[in-house]
């Protein structure tokens, strides 16, 4: 039966205590650097703003710039990214979550750590709009006449602020370089190899996975709280892809818990770290339900 480790505090302190080489696949999901989610992930301001019409600071949710956040997302991921790289077996892979607009410093992490990187995979959902209209800031212009209100408004029809419905999470695939071939490195670690018979749709398997963000909320009998629950549907078919039954996966930022709950799932052991204090409760709470 598959065993699980859950911890509740900074990962980079806790990475530390896990031994070289040890680690059969990472997924992974970090705080993404917008919005408030950042390395002072702070669960009540970010809930209080966010209720706010899917606006943060005025701005539509995701569209705060700030040019330092990718520079501070790599600087948060770099230490954390090489201890990754400690730990996974050779050949092992590393699959971490990153949104459209940082995921070049997420990738550049890994890179820069000695990842290999294979893919850009993608989470496909159905999406939501975001982007807002300007018309409400043009009316309460006073330097305009009515009259050029009404023309500027005319001149903009359809124009709203550059955000396309986001549909896509990517998520960068990166390999540990391995030992020797592929078999070679088979032989020695069973990692370096994807399971081509992994599928969703009966199809070879491939690099964009389209699972409603809705299978989550069908996942479980009670709310919840947490803003970024991952499907676990989608986390079942990465540690399946990547791994055999009775390895190892870790997630350094599993907030509620999900990529434990589909490695247990998958007869695969888990070892989970979560800061929040909130959020080890709910990740405990359900990982303890899927094996007692
Ligand atoms: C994007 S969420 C992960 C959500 C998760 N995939 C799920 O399905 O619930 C990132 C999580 O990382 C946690 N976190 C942020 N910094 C951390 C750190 N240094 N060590 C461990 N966890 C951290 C946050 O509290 C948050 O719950």
């Amino acid at each position: 039966m598959a065993n699980y480790k859950l911890y509740n505090g900074n990962c980079l302190d806790i990475i530390k205590e896990i031994p070289d080489n040890s680690i059969d696949l990472i997924v992974t999901d970090p705080p993404y650097f917008i919005d408030g989610m950042g390395d002072d992930w702070n669960d009540n301001t970010l809930n209080k703003k966010s209720k706010k019409a899917g606006v943060i600071g005025g701005l539509p949710v995701g569209m705060k710039f700030d040019p330092l956040q990718g520079r501070k997302l790599y600087n948060f991921m770099l230490p954390i990214v090489r201890e990754y790289y400690r730990i996974l077996k050779p050949g092992a892979f590393c699959i971490v979550f990153s949104q459209a607009r940082l995921y070049h410093r997420l990738a550049s992490a890994l890179d820069d750590c000695g990842f290999e990187l294979r893919d850009m995979l993608c989470w496909k959902y159905e999406g939501q709009a975001k982007a807002f209209s300007q018309d409400h800031f043009i009316k309460k212009r006073k330097d305009l006449t009515e009259k050029e209100k009404e023309d500027i408004i005319k001149s903009m029809e359809g124009r709203k602020t550059p955000q396309l419905k986001p549909q896509i999470e990517p998520m960068a695939l990166a390999q540990k370089p391995k030992e020797g071939t592929f078999v070679d490195n088979w032989i020695k670690y069973k990692t370096g190899l994807m399971n081509a018979n992994e599928t969703l749709d009966g199809m070879f398997p491939g690099n964009v996975i389209e699972i409603s963000k809705r299978e989550r909320l069908q996942e479980e009998d009670f709310k919840i709280e947490h803003l970024t629950v991952k499907p676990v549907k989608l986390i079942e078919h990465l540690i399946k892809l990547y791994t055999i039954e009775g390895q190892t996966v870790l997630d350094s930022f599993c907030g509620s818990g999900s990529h434990g709950v589909a490695a247990l799932k998958c007869n695969r052991n888990f070892i989970g770290i979560e800061i929040e204090k909130k959020y080890y409760d709910i990740a405990l709470k359900r990982l303890k339900k899927t094996q007692p």
